[in-house]
């Protein structure tokens, strides 16, 4: 569905991301694990074409999207959902979510949002209220939502658990699973090893712009060792 191979991509003379290769696929979740500064939101942002690459691959459904800007990805069915959510937070919650459609007409939109209201009911009993007054967990599901809206194929989750309180992250966890249970890939990243790994499919480990190690979620949680190593011992918990 998703096929990066061999990105590069440099800010000045920074190498950052040095000849990464991923890729999701249908109904499945890649899960990108790494330490600070390791490359993780560079390539996703290379990747949805909203930072230029030096070089490398990437293709949806087969077809090099590499370098298209990301509203037509979109149209295509890549969308992204960025760090740190960046909802609008003056606009309601109904207002946010049709910003995430503006490829589709009208009534296709009313259709989209009523399922998106299906899948999230906490956004209909808010659709009036400002983004903004939404608790960190709620605008995580209005991020996701707004991706929804435009009925994606692929979906690029950079860190969706930031911030959020521990009892919120599995909450946003067994979203993304059901996410990609409707034959969604998805490529995520996250810093909470723990609860990635127990939803994830897939795991790509990057140190220093470079991935270090591809596996299975079951033999990345069977190799705890591993995990600290790159990750240090705070990331698998207690
Ligand atoms: N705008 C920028 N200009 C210069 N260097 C940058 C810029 N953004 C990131 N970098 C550098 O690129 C490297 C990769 O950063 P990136 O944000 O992709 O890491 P990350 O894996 O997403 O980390 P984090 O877990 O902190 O989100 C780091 O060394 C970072 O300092
Ligand atoms: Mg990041």
């Amino acid at each position: 569905m998703l096929e990066v191979t061999d990105l590069h991509v440099s800010y000045g003379s920074v190498n950052a991301v040095r000849g990464v290769s991923m890729s999701a696929q249908a109904g499945r979740i890649t899960l990108v694990l790494g330490s600070n500064g390791a490359g993780k939101t560079t390539s996703l942002r290379a990747i949805h074409g909203l930072l230029k690459a030096k070089s490398g691959s990437v293709k949806l459904k087969g077809k090099e999207i590499l370098g298209q800007p990301s509203h037509r990805q979109v149209r295509h069915g890549l969308v992204m959902v960025p760090e740190g959510r960046r909802i609008f937070p003056s606009l309601t919650v109904e207002e946010n979510l049709r910003m995430g459609a503006y490829t589709a007409t009208r009534a296709a939109t009313q259709k989209t949002m009523a399922e998106v209201y299906e899948k999230f009911p906490i956004l209909l009993e808010r659709k009036g209220m400002p983004g903004g007054l939404l608790s960190g967990g709620e605008q995580q599901m209005l991020a996701f939502g707004r991706a929804m809206m435009s009925q994606p194929e692929v979906v690029l989750l950079d860190e969706p658990s930031m911030g959020l309180a521990p009892a919120m992250v599995d909450r946003v966890m067994n979203r993304v699973r059901e996410i990609a249970d409707t034959g969604i890939a998805v490529l995520m990243v996250e810093q909470n090893a723990d609860a990635a790994l127990a939803i994830a499919d897939d795991v790509v480990l990057v140190q220093r712009g470079e991935v270090v190690w591809t596996g299975t979620a079951e033999q990345a949680q069977a190799d705890t060792a591993l995990v600290h190593t790159f990750l240090g011992e705070a990331a698998l918990g207690a």
